[in-house]
C-alpha cells in the first residue's frame, strides 16, 4: 500500500471547522471541515462509510456517488490510518442507522470534497480501547499505541495533574526553578547514569537521581519555597512501578516544621487529584511507621483491606515449638494473619500459597490453623503448641469458627513481607475490602537509621534527613532508636512520595554521617560541598517529592508505569521505538576518551 494508489493533496485554504468528537456542537445542515485518521472504512457497494478519528473522538463520514462522484471514486483507495480532510454537510441518520454506542452516532457527514493528506502503512494492531497485543509490540509501535484512547487519557491525566499541581504550589507561594541534568554523582540509593565529559576527558557527570542536594542549596540561597517537575534517573532494576527515568514533583521550603509541610502536601494531593476527577478528604489519616509495620507488615499499607497482623513473638520465646522458638532466639519474630470466615480457602489452596511464598519470597514454611465450625483446630503446627501459645493465639487473633490463621516465624522484614503479601492477595480475593474508593494516608515517624545484615547502621530514606528534635541526644547513646522526620504520602497502597526535614546544622549532619561509618576524608569527598554549604547560614528546611508517574498511574487506573509514560523503557531498559540505547561511532568515543571492551551478545 503506498502513495501511488491515490494522489496526495495539500490542505490548500481548507481549515478545520470542528474536531471529530466535538461535531455535535454543529447543527444539522451546517457545512463542516474535519480532519483525522481513517479509523475504519466500509464499502457498501454504492456508498462508502469512513469512521474518521482524531483525539476527541470518531465521526462517520459518507461518500455518495451521486452527491460527490470525485470524492467517492477516490474514497475506494482509502485505508486504515490514512490522514484525510473532508468538507461536507451534517445530516441526521435515519432511525434504523443511529449508532447509540457512538457519541456522534445520531449524525453523519455527507462528504462533498476529500483531500488525502497522507497515506499510511498497514497498522500493526487496531486503534481500539482494548487490544490483546504483546506489550513489546505495543512499545515498538508506540505511535499507534499512543493513538489509542487509554493512552490518550493517560497523557491527558499527566497534563491535568501537572497543571493543577503547578497552580496549587504557585498559590502557596512556591517558585519553580530548574536544576541541571548534568550533575555530580550523589550518594542516593540507586546506581547513577554517567555522562562522559569531552572537555574534562576521563571525568563524568551523573544524571540526577533527584534534585535533593540542589533543592537544599536553593533554601540556603534564600529561595524560601521551591518546586520543580523534575526528571530523575536511577539505574535500578525495573518493576511495574519503577522506570529508569521518571518524574518527580519536587519541593522544598524553609523555616517550617513537619506539620506545615504535611499541610502543604495534603493540599497539593487534594488539588492535584481533583483535577483528575478524584476527590480526597483532608486531613488524611496518619499512621506511624511502627504501627504500619506492626498491623500491616508494610510501610505503605492499603488500609481498605480489613485484615491485620498480630505479633506473637513473646509467647514463642519459651515455646516447645523449636522451629519458631529458634527464630525468636535469633532475634526474629513470630507474626500471625488471622482471616475470619475463610471457609472458601481450601486445603489445596493453602498448599499452593505455601509453595508460592517459599518460592517467591524465600519463606521457610507457612504455618496455619483452620478453626472448624465446632471450634476444633486443624493444623500442622498445633501438635507443637503448648497452652500459653494456644491461649495467646485465641486471644490476640480473636479466634472464631471458620477462621484461618497464617503464621510466619522469620526475620522481622521477611515475616512482614510475606504476611503483608498474603494480606493483600487474600484480602482482595476473599473480598475483605472496605468500599472506600480512595485511601490516602500519611505515614510518619520512620526511624532515622536501620542496621544492615552486618549490623552497620545506614540511612532509612536518605543521608540528609533530620532527626526528630527531642531524639537528638539519642544520637550519642542509642542511634538506632532515633526517629527521623521522614514522612510518606501513600495512596491505595502505593507510595506516592517521600520527604523530611533536613539537617541544616553541619555538626548534626557530620555526626549522622559519622554514625553511618563515613570518615572525615570520605565525608569531605562525597559531601564536602554540601557540608560547606550548611556552614554559610543554612535555614531550617524540609521538603518532599511526589512520584508523578505513580500518582498519574493511580488516578488514571493503570497498574503499570509504562502505560502513563509516552516513551517508556522496557524491563531491559530499552526504548523500542527509537532503539535506544545504541552503539556510537568510534570517533565519538575517541572524543570522549572512551574505549569499549568487546561485549557478549545481548540476546
Ligand atoms: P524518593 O527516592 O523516595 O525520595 O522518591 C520520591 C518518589 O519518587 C517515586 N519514585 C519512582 N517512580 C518511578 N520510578 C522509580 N524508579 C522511582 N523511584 C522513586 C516514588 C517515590 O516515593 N529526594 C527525595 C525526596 C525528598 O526527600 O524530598 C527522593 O527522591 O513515588
Ligand atoms: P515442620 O516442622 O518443618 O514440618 O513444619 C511444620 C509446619 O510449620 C509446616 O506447615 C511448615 O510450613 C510450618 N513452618 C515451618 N517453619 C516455619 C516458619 N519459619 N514460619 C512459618 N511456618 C513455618
Amino acid at each position: 500500500m503506498g502513495t501511488e494508489s491515490v494522489e496526495l493533496d495539500g490542505m490548500g485554504s481548507l481549515r478545520r471547522s470542528h474536531r471529530c468528537g466535538e461535531i455535535m456542537s454543529a447543527a444539522v445542515g451546517d457545512e463542516v471541515v474535519l480532519a483525522g485518521w481513517v479509523h475504519r472504512r466500509r464499502d457498501h457497494g454504492g456508498v462508502i462509510f469512513v469512521d474518521l478519528r482524531d483525539k476527541t473522538g470518531i465521526v462517520q463520514v459518507v461518500f455518495r456517488p451521486e452527491s460527490a462522484p470525485d470524492a467517492h471514486a477516490r474514497a475506494h483507495h482509502l485505508r486504515s490510518e490514512w490522514v484525510l480532510m473532508v468538507r461536507g454537510e451534517i445530516e441526521c441518520r435515519s432511525d434504523d442507522t443511529i449508532n447509540r454506542n457512538m457519541e456522534t452516532g445520531s449524525i453523519e457527514v455527507n462528504v462533498r470534497e476529500l483531500r488525502v493528506l497522507n497515506s499510511a502503512t498497514v497498522p500493526p494492531f487496531a486503534i481500539e480501547e482494548e487490544i490483546e497485543v504483546d506489550e513489546q509490540v505495543r512499545l515498538k509501535n508506540r505511535l499507534h499505541d499512543l493513538r489509542r484512547p487509554p493512552l490518550q487519557r493517560a497523557l491527558r491525566a499527566r497534563h491535568d495533574l501537572s497543571q493543577a499541581v503547578r497552580a496549587s504550589l504557585n498559590e502557596q507561594d512556591f517558585m519553580e526553578i530548574e536544576t541541571p541534568m548534568l550533575a555530580r554523582a550523589t550518594p542516593e540509593g540507586a546506581r547513577d547514569f554517567l555522562v562522559p565529559s569531552r572537555l574534562q576527558g576521563g571525568d563524568f557527570y551523573a544524571l540526577p537521581q533527584s534534585p535533593q542536594i540542589m533543592k537544599q542549596l536553593f533554601m540556603i540561597a534564600g529561595c524560601d519555597r521551591y518546586y520543580q517537575i523534575a526528571r530523575c534517573f536511577r539505574d535500578e532494576d525495573q518493576r511495574a512501578d519503577r522506570q529508569l527515568e521518571f518524574t518527580q514533583i519536587d519541593l522544598e521550603l524553609s523555616f517550617v516544621g513537619v506539620e506545615e509541610i504535611l499541610a502543604v502536601l495534603e493540599k497539593v494531593t487534594v488539588d492535584g487529584s481533583r483535577a483528575c476527577g478524584v476527590e480526597l478528604e483532608a486531613p488524611f489519616k496518619r499512621i506511624t511507621y511502627e504501627e504500619a509495620m506492626g498491623r500491616y507488615g508494610s510501610d505503605r499499607p492499603d488500609t481498605r483491606i480489613l485484615l491485620e497482623l498480630h505479633d506473637l513473638t513473646d509467647v514463642f520465646l519459651t515455646s516447645e515449638f523449636k522451629a519458631f522458638r529458634g527464630v525468636v532466639e535469633d532475634g526474629g519474630v513470630v507474626k500471625a494473619l488471622p482471616i475470619p470466615n475463610a471457609q472458601a480457602l481450601s486445603r489445596g489452596e493453602i498448599d499452593r500459597l505455601e509453595k508460592l511464598v517459599r518460592k517467591e519470597l524465600g519463606a521457610k514454611g507457612l504455618g496455619w490453623i483452620r478453626v472448624e465450625e465446632d471450634g476444633s483446630w486443624k493444623s500442622p503446627i498445633t501438635k507443637f503448641l503448648g497452652e500459653p501459645e494456644i491461649e495467646a493465639i485465641r486471644e490476640r487473633c480473636q479466634v472464631g469458627p471458620g477462621m484461618v490463621i497464617f503464621f510466619q516465624a522469620d526475620t522481622r522484614d521477611r515475616a512482614n513481607t510475606i504476611l503483608s503479601r498474603l494480606r493483600e492477595d487474600l484480602g482482595v480475593r476473599l473480598d475483605r475490602v472496605d468500599r472506600r474508593e480512595w485511601d490516602p494516608l500519611l505515614v510518619i515517624d520512620f526511624p532515622l537509621l536501620e542496621p544492615d545484615e552486618n549490623g552497620k547502621l545506614g540511612y532509612v530514606h536518605q543521608p540528609f534527613v533530620a532527626p526528630v528534635e527531642e531524639d537528638l541526644p539519642l544520637l550519642d547513646s542509642a542511634p538506632e532508636k532515633v526517629r527521623g522526620t521522614h514522612y510518606d504520602v501513600v495512596l491505595n497502597g502505593t507510595e506516592l512520595g517521600s520527604g523530611s526535614l533536613r539537617n541544616h546544622r553541619a555538626d548534626v549532619q557530620r555526626k549522622i554521617l559519622g554514625i553511618m561509618g563515613y570518615s572525615d576524608e570520605e565525608m569531605a569527598k562525597s559531601f564536602g560541598f554540601m557540608l560547606d554549604a550548611l556552614d554559610v547560614g543554612a535555614p531550617p528546611h524540609g521538603g518532599f517529592a511526589f512520584g508523578f508517574d505513580r500518582w498519574v498511574m493511580k488516578l488514571a487506573g493503570f497498574d503499570n508505569l509504562r502505560d502513563v509514560i509516552a516513551f517508556p523503557k522496557t524491563q531491559r531498559g530499552q526504548d523500542l521505538l527509537m532503539a535506544a540505547p545504541s552503539s556510537v561511532d568510534r570517533d565519538q568515543l575517541e572524543e570522549l576518551s572512551l574505549r569499549i571492551r568487546p561485549q557478549p551478545s545481548k540476546d
